[in-house]
């Protein structure tokens, strides 16, 4: 649309077999979405298997075997002429496993599980796990990589006051994110693009606004290729979308609400709720554009953005969406065709809520499986 880039921001397929492998769907959706999209950002990969998620039907970039079974997909991005950036994570304390490994030992309240603190010898480990991920992605034919550092994530971990009291060198919130980028260009050369998504304000402790400057300054000072800006952690990970509670698909379909007790579902869940931010166009526009005035690394938007209006009033070059791609692959023709389109996404959060069953990517329009 006119001189703004918009891509399609990583999005959880839920399409891979249970050995982290795409399946056929998975390269079907792909090769659909690039008819629609030039840039597209996979769903997260997991780096390694104590990084991977809870939820079913996520992919991995851990191995020589998972990395050539993406061939197909690369290649039918490829075919239609799109790129496809692959996006790498490690949970840490964001999952519900016993074993679940932390920056510290702060538990997350929606997981409630105490997570084991990384010895300074796994984080070192983590970092390279991160570069292998990242090389074994260039070698499955992806146009780049990005590093998860948003979300609540494993990076996202280490930058955040409120998690990381370690006493090693890790206690320099920056430093396993810059060593991350260091090591993935030491393995991949300086043209392999590399991406770090960020949360800008988090639901689980203050934004300060000498904290986020900082670290687009850091981004800044690694060079890295570009940045999006998104919120957030899986604390209250319907914050991260904004919009509607689907609340009976959460009831009968989020895995950790399901097992609560029932007094804690009628007592609590209601407060729960009121934690959640209604839904407003273009939400993290101020943060993106802050990032902007301190870098010249193009900054992606990412949240809530709907029409060419949102798009164009922005002032940014650089527009990242999600939802709006998962109801209409197709929503960049009808807004190059009427700038004035805007998504029939209703925000609904089904599709996100879905990401934690065992059920596949798609948009459900209000209608709760
Ligand atoms: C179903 C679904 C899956 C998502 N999966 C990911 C993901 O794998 N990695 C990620 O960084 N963000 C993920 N997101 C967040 C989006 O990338 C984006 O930051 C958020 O949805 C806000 O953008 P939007 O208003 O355009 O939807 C997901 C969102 C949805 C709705």
């Amino acid at each position: 649309m006119m001189d703004v880039e918009i891509i399609r921001s990583a999005t959880f397929e839920g399409m891979a077999d249970p050995h982290g492998l795409p399946t056929e769907r998975y390269r079907r959706y792909y090769a659909m979405l690039s008819r629609h999209v030039k840039t597209m950002v996979s769903g997260f990969l997991f780096i390694s298997e104590a990084g991977r998620a809870m939820h079913p039907g996520q992919a991995g970039m851990d191995s020589a075997d998972r990395a050539a079974a993406f061939l197909s997909v690369t290649g039918a991005v490829h075919a239609n002429g799109a790129k496809i950036i692959a996006q790498i994570a490690h949970v840490g304390r964001q999952t519900n496993r016993a074993d679940a490994v932390g920056v510290s030992a702060k538990k997350s309240p929606y997981f409630d599980v105490t997570p084991r603190v990384l010895s300074t010898d796994e984080a070192d480990d983590l970092v390279e796990a991160f570069a292998r991920a990242a090389r074994f992605a260039l070698e499955a034919g992806f146009d780049g990589v990005q590093l998860h550092a948003a979300h609540g994530y494993l990076i996202h971990q280490f930058l955040l006051r409120s998690i990381n009291d370690r006493q090693d060198c890790y206690a320099d919130r920056h430093l396993f994110l810059k060593r991350a980028i260091a090591a993935v260009r030491a393995r991949c050369g300086t043209d392999f693009p590399l991406w770090v998504k960020i949360s800008a304000d988090v639901d689980i402790e203050p934004f300060v606004q000498e904290d986020f400057v900082h670290l687009i300054e850091t981004l800044d000072a690694c060079r890295v290729d570009a940045i999006e800006v998104s919120r957030g952690t899986m604390d209250v990970a319907l914050n991260i979308f904004r919009g509607a509670v689907p609340l009976r698909t959460v009831l009968r379909f989020n895995p950790i609400i399901a097992a609560q007790s029932l007094p804690w579902k009628i007592f609590r869940l209601p407060f729960e709720r009121m934690k959640i931010k209604g839904f407003s166009s273009a939400y993290n526009l101020a943060y993106a554009k802050l990032a902007q005035a301190h870098t010249l690394i193009p900054v992606y938007a990412v949240g809530g953005f709907r029409s060419g209006k949102d798009i164009l009033a922005s002032g940014l070059k650089h527009i990242s969406l999600c939802r709006p791609f998962i109801c209409e692959p197709n929503f960049l023709k009808k807004l190059t065709a009427n700038p004035a389109y805007i998504s029939k996404c209703i925000n609904c959060n089904i599709c996100a809520v879905m990401a934690d069953s065992d059920r596949p990517l798609r948009c459900y329009q209000g209608k709760s499986p």
